[in-house]
């Protein structure tokens, strides 16, 4: 892989902040990973890692829903060592399901309660990496020249004025469109829930396999808004494009993106070596460096002034362990199948 300047200086800081003490090189060693972060992040830590450590890491990229069809297809022979990110809901699941290795790090008590809580909840076979809230994408100019004003409220969107200018990811693929099934069901109850999507459907525009597609959409001016990680926005912002995000003022979810150890691991010891480097301040901060602002679980990673400050939003109190399980993400996911994505638009 190409290094950037910026990549090999954050390359070589790593080896040199992580130390002797890892850096040993291992000839020979492989890692398996599946990454649900976006590319850049994915492809910093495969090169940094590998740096630092002399293991290779084969890295796979998958939306957070895909990941976990994948490892459930891979049961009964895993080819995947490690899940790094993705939300949290389905890494939960995959705990339940005996996916994932029960792995308790000794960089708990470093990691803020959230993370911790996440870990414990799966009966530590899964733990928080990040968090990030979800809101609103919307490409500013696109509205001025529609003349369309920026949603501020979930009803907003139900608007006719937004027919067509929507964008949301499929909550089978994407954990970020799952977070807003579950986000409206906490929200307004589930009945309620079922006839605002149904509402909404009529104004999506499509309905995509990633996430993060939504708000690239919104940024390249494809469509007007989206329902997105607001983390995303800047990132976007930073290539110059004009978004800007916005969370609902009646309310919102976040989510706990997640890493865990695959049960049946071929690459074992190299995998926790994996895990407790990601739980370090110094491998947290290169998601900021990568353009991807989530908030890190580790008490001592810098926080970049461009991560969202949970202080200023309003939030549901997320029920990470029911909606997590998973007799309610696959209820939840098939009824949305049925009752709102098979209705015309
Ligand atoms: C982006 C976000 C992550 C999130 C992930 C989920 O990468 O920055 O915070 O965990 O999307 O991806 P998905 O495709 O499953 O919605």
């Amino acid at each position: 892989m190409n290094l950037s300047r910026p990549l090999s200086r954050l390359a070589a800081a790593a080896v040199l902040t992580i130390g002797a003490a890892t850096a040993h090189a291992q000839e020979g060693a492989q890692l398996n990973v599946i990454c649900s972060v976006q590319a850049e992040w994915c492809n910093m830590i495969q090169t940094v890692f590998a740096r630092t450590t002399g293991i290779k890491v084969n890295m796979s990229l998958k939306g957070s829903g895909e990941a976990l069809a994948q490892l459930i297809a891979e049961r009964a022979n895993p080819k995947t060592d490690v899940w790094f990110g993705g939300t949290g809901d389905p890494h939960l699941q995959a705990a339940e399901q005996g996916l994932s290795l029960e792995y308790k790090s000794p960089a708990l008590p470093q990691l803020h309660g959230w993370a911790q809580q996440q870990a414990q909840q799966s009966g530590w076979k899964t733990v928080g990496i990040y968090s990030g809230p979800l809101g609103f994408g919307y490409n500013p100019e696109l509205l001025a020249k529609k003349k369309v004003a920026v949603p501020k409220t979930w009803a907003d969107l139900l608007k006719p004025e937004y027919k067509g200018e929507i964008q949301v990811a499929n909550p089978a693929s994407s954990g970020t469109a799952y977070t807003m099934v579950a986000t409206l069901v906490q929200l307004m109850g589930e009945d309620k829930a079922f006839e605002y999507m149904k509402g909404l459907h009529k104004n999506i525009s499509q309905y995509t396999r990633s996430g993060t597609a939504p708000i690239k959409a919104v940024a390249r001016g494809e469509t007007s808004v989206s329902i997105s990680f607001v983390h995303d926005g800047p990132g976007e912002k930073m290539q110059g494009f004009p978004v800007e995000t916005i969370t609902p003022a009646d309310g919102t979810g976040a989510e706990i993106g997640s890493m865990s150890i695959i049960k049946g691991a071929r690459n074992l010891e190299a995998a926790k070596r994996f895990y407790e480097w990601a739980l370090t301040a110094s491998a947290q901060e290169m998601g900021a460096a990568a353009k991807q602002f989530q908030l890190p679980s580790s008490k001592s990673a810098k926080v970049d002034p461009r991560v969202p400050d949970f202080k200023k939003i309003k939030f549901i109190n997320y029920d990470y362990a029911k909606y997590g399980s998973s007799t309610e993400r696959r209820r939840l996911i098939a009824k949305w199948e049925k009752d709102v994505n098979s209705l015309p638009r």
